[in-house]
């Protein structure tokens, strides 16, 4: 999708989309159309259930009196009471209403109070499609739309949108690792496709299992030991800060496919653990998004990219690994695994770069879809600060978070007469119990898990993404480091 900005000004041909607010007379341009189509508009939403309300869109095609060949009026609700990622929803809405209708550009009028930036931003995170494999889709039914162009009196918005379309790819690079079936998208092809990220200046670097081995993670190693496929430990540094200030961390379960290994998974719905990846998807996005946007900030991030498969040589229930941090581990479900890869990927962290933070991301558990279902992630820290920073960076870019407890209590539910812990916890707490177990790999670093398996992926359209990967955390996170470690 094309995004531009222009003067601010009726469009002589293409669509027009004009902003409405509820239960208040056309103002403005829209005013000045209604006019000119004599009386089209008003007759349009009198005609119909269109009152203005925040989300609602009205197409009229073909208006007499003018040149545009089709006006969308969007509804505002009441514009003085939206913020950044209402305005974001608002331009994600004309791609939606728009991206199929025979249209293929649009001008919209972004009059006084209308922040054009944000909508741009909601316009092109709408625009995204994985339709790579679709070899026979009829031209009839391809998105149509290629240009959304915003009309504004503000002078920098096309300056200031450069950074939110850093981040936008980001999202995108993201939602394409997530939505990669996983006979392409493995964990070397995985490593692949993070050294893209070399030409913005990050630096990339993958170990293999015999440096792993070398390291001790035991406990990585053991998931991906039923693949064909070699697990990979991928690092990545972006040095945009004060040069010796430690970094900021985030660490991503990277599994490619999760069968549950010799705890092998039920067949149906199993597809969908080609995306028990995305957390790694999601940091790979972030780094995407913080080095294309030349962040000032240290950050590095790992992510654990193992296979999970049943095999000959596959890990069992009852085999005790020994972790990187010496802690050793009875396995008693193979299909608790990305704790396993997270322990691993985690001690390494703190251990190489000494972080101020950490910040993991997993599709962890299938309980905390039973919890939240796909409105919130989970996070669980026992950094106050950070679950401030974390909900606030959610409610503004509609990347929600809520906090769930960690306690000694439960922490005891992970010990074992066998190992120093076990993998699971038993079904109370699923997802805190978990939590609970990465928190023994972090040597007490400030720490934060998300899991994030509610949240990556959707069933339905959302209002900033089409059915499919979802691209959740990237725009969370980079809010996040935007408004506490930059400047
Ligand atoms: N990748 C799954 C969690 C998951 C489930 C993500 C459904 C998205 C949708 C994870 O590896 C897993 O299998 N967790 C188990 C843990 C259990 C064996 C303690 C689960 O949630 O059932
Ligand atoms: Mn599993
Ligand atoms: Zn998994």
């Amino acid at each position: 999708m094309q995004i531009s900005f222009a003067a601010l000004e009726m469009p002589v041909s293409g669509a027009v989309a004009l902003l409405v607010e509820k239960d208040k007379p056309l103002a403005g341009l829209a005013a000045e159309a209604d006019s000119k189509t004599g009386g089209a508009l008003s007759k349009a939403m009198s005609a119909s259930r269109f009152d203005g309300s925040a989300g609602q869109t009205l197409d009229i095609v073909a208006p007499n009196g003018l040149s545009v060949d089709r006006i969308l009026l969007v509804g505002l609700g009441t514009a003085a009471d939206k913020n950044t990622q209402d305005w974001t929803e608002v331009g994600a809405a004309v791609v939606a209403a728009l991206l199929g209708s025979g249209s293929a550009a649009v001008t919209v009028l972004a009059e006084a109070g209308a922040d054009a930036v944000a909508m741009a931003e909601g316009a092109l995170l709408r625009s995204y499609r994985f339709d790579k494999y679709r070899t026979k889709e009829p031209e009839s039914k391809k998105p149509t739309l290629k240009a959304v162009t915003f009309a504004t009196d503000s002078k920098d918005a096309e300056k200031a949108f450069a950074p939110r379309k850093a981040v936008v790819d980001g999202v995108f690079f993201t939602r394409d690792l997530v939505s990669e079936p996983a006979n392409i998208l493995h964990p070397e092809s995985f490593a692949d496709r993070i050294g893209e990220l070399k030409d913005l200046g990050v630096e990339v670097e993958v170990l293999g299992e015999k440096e792993m081995a070398e390291l001790g993670m035991g406990s990585l190693l053991g998931v991906g030991q039923g693949s064909i496929r070699e697990s990979k430990l991928a690092i990545m540094v972006w040095n945009g800060g004060n040069k010796g200030d430690a970094p900021i961390s985030f660490v991503g379960k990277g599994v490619t496919f999760d069968t549950g290994g010799i705890s092998l998974k039920p067949g149906e719905g199993m597809e969908q653990m080609k995306w028990d990846m995305g957390g790694a998807g999601t940091v790979v996005g972030l780094m995407k998004a913080l080095a294309g946007r030349k962040a000032k900030v240290n950050v590095v991030a790992v992510v654990g990219l193992v296979e999970n498969m049943p095999d000959g040589n596959a890990q069992r229930p009852g085999d005790v690994v020994t972790s990187m941090s010496g802690q050793t581990i009875e396995i008693l479900n193979t299909d608790a695994e990305g704790r396993l890869v997270l322990a691993d990927a985690l001690w390494y962290t703190q251990d190489r770069f000494k972080p101020k933070t950490m910040i993991d991301l997993a599709t962890l558990t299938g309980a905390i879809i039973i919890t939240l279902g796909h409105e919130h992630a989970g996070i669980f820290t026992d950094n106050e600060e950070i679950a401030t920073q974390l909900s606030k960076a959610g409610l503004d870019t509609g990347d929600k978070v809520w906090r769930l407890p960690l306690h000694k209590n439960y922490d005891k539910m992970i010990d074992c007469p066998t190992a120093d812990m076990k993998n699971i916890g038993g079904r109370a707490a699923g997802s805190i119990t978990a939590a609970q177990f990465l928190r023994r790999f972090t040597n007490d670093v400030p720490w934060c898990h998300i899991d994030i398996a509610g949240t990556v992926w959707s069933e339905k359209d959302l209002p900033l993404s089409e059915k499919g990967g979802t691209g959740y955390g990237v725009r969370l996170l980079d809010r996040f480091v935007a408004d506490n470690y930059e400047g």
